[in-house]
């Protein structure tokens, strides 16, 4: 961490009633980097992000945004803040332009409208009505109004729920260009594949508190080294049979059946371990229909830190 931080969190807790939201989280964001909130339904991501926003008060702990006490000054702290909502609002009858140029009224500056039209591809929707827009859109919508105060620092909830694999990848490119321009950004997500591709940094939400930090790499190796062989058996009444000897292969560190007919090996020496599957076939000693090699992802490090899988 070499950048100036942009923001500090400390000791965060939030209690609704009986249940505890967020737990005492503390992270620190660093100006111009993309950093993102890992975890399921319900972890306390939206609960985290909207304390930081000054949108909810928190029962205890300090945010400081570009050295500014958000608790303390709300007002100051939100000039420099864009925010993007988990659960976007709009009036479903202005057009794009329009609802851009209400929201900039909000603000003591803004963006001139073209110039946030041109940014998010939204030029040819400028005169289209809100309830007309595609998912998509909708979403390169809300990041127009997130960005519609010039802010330093970007919060994005979910930005691509819901969205194809495209247009996915689409809203990528444009947060990795809100970074490219010096601002830091800040996004929830439950998309393993969407924190490894995008974010600088990871933190990894669960039950309301982090369990780990860092880049995805790291992690990766920190928590889930190696990499997952999976090898299907000629028949199903084989597998566990098989299992049993594949167990023993150098680098396995542990056999698996995934539910699709196929054996997951786990192992942290994959060249060894693959040189030996491939000569025990080649012996004839097992039979198997295929053999796929996949590196470990994020959502085996959240397998391995909380023990279930990210979707369930
Ligand atoms: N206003 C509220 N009143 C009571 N409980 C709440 C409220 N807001 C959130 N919660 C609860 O707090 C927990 C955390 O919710 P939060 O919305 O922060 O999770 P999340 O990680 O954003 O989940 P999702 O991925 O579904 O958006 C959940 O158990 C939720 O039901
Ligand atoms: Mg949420």
């Amino acid at each position: 961490m070499t950048a100036p931080v942009a923001i500090e969190v400390h000791d965060l807790v939030k209690r609704y009633g009986g249940l505890v939201a967020v737990g005492g989280v503390s992270f620190t964001v660093c100006q111009g980097e993309i950093f993102g909130l890992l975890g399921p339904n319900g972890a306390g991501k939206t609960t985290t992000l909207e304390i930081m926003e000054g949108l909810r008060r928190a029962d205890a702990g300090r945010v400081i945004v570009q050295g500014i006490d958000v608790l303390a000054h709300p007002r100051q702290a939100r000039a420099l803040m864009g925010v993007q909502l988990q659960e976007a609002g709009f009036f479903e009858r202005l057009t794009v332009a329009e609802t851009i140029t209400a929201f900039g009224r909000f603000h003591r500056q803004s963006v001139p409208v073209p110039q946030l039209l041109s940014r998010l591809q939204l030029e040819e929707k400028a005169r289209t009505l809100v309830e007309n827009l595609s998912g998509g859109q909708r979403q390169r919508l809300s990041i127009a109004l997130a960005l519609v105060n010039d802010p330093q620092v970007v919060f994005l909830d979910e930005p691509t729920t819901g969205l194809d694999p495209q247009a996915r990848r689409n809203l990528w490119d444009i947060i990795r260009s809100i970074r490219e321009e010096g601002r830091t950004v800040i996004l929830t997500t439950h998309y393993m594949d969407e924190a490894e591709e995008l974010c600088d940094r990871v933190a990894i939400m669960d039950h309301g508190t982090i369990t780990a930090i860092d880049t995805p790499v790291s992690l990766i190796q920190t928590y889930a080294p190696g990499a997952k062989v999976f090898v299907a058996p000629h028949r199903q009444e084989d597998e566990e049979q098989i299992g049993q000897q594949l167990r023993s292969l150098p680098g396995v560190a542990g056999v698996e059946s995934n539910g699709n007919g196929e054996i997951t090996l786990l192992t942290g020496q994959l060249e060894v371990t693959v040189g030996a599957l491939i000569e025990l076939g080649r012996n004839g000693e097992v039979h198997y229909r295929s053999m796929r090699i996949e590196a470990s992802n994020l959502e085996d490090v959240f397998l391995k830190l909380t023990g279930r899988r990210l979707r369930e």
